[in-house]
């Protein structure tokens, strides 16, 4: 598989909400254990969405909220280190340019700081705990 194969979609929580809460359900709920009361929020409704295909069945999902934090980055297991991931990151901060915001920010797993390093986000502060897994927030700067 290539990430080329692999095409992001753009859209939003009345549109895909089905698609999207599948995708988090697996990562986050049933995989991560993070509680049902924690995973859904209130920045759903006013966020952007995205979704990944490939060949029609939808393998991961991210938001970016209006106030530039990326989050709910989340490719199902079967598909990680392939690329997809970075596809996705690259995608959200494209959009995030073309919306004229300036910096984006993350609350990063500590496992996955090192993917984010690779794309420039650097971590500040210390380490902190949502879901009972800990995090750092990171920032990058996008103009
Ligand atoms: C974190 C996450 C989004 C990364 O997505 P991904 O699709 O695995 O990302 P990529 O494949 O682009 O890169 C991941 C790693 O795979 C490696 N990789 C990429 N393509 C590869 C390939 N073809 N072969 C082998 N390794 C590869 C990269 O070097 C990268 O290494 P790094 O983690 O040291 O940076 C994904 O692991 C995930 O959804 N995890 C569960 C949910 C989660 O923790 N979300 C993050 C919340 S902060």
């Amino acid at each position: 598989m290539s990430p080329d194969n692999i095409k992001i979609h753009t859209t939003n929580w009345q549109d895909h909400k089905e698609v999207l809460s599948e995708i988090r359900r697996h990562v986050f709920i049933e995989e991560q254990n993070v509680p049902e009361e924690l995973e859904w929020d209130e920045y759903d409704e006013s966020s952007t969405h995205f979704f990944a295909t490939l060949e029609h069945q939808v393998i991961a999902t991210a938001r970016l909220k209006s106030d530039g934090q990326i989050g709910r980055m989340a490719i199902l297991a079967e598909y990680r280190k392939q690329g997809i991931g970075s596809k996705l990151l690259h995608f959200i901060l494209h959009i995030a340019a073309s919306k004229n915001i300036d910096q984006v920010y993350l609350h990063a797993q500590t496992t996955a700081i090192p993917f984010y390093e690779r794309h420039g986000f650097i971590a500040q502060g210390e380490i902190f705990y949502e879901a009972n897994i800990p995090h750092r927030v990171m920032l990058k700067k996008i103009c």
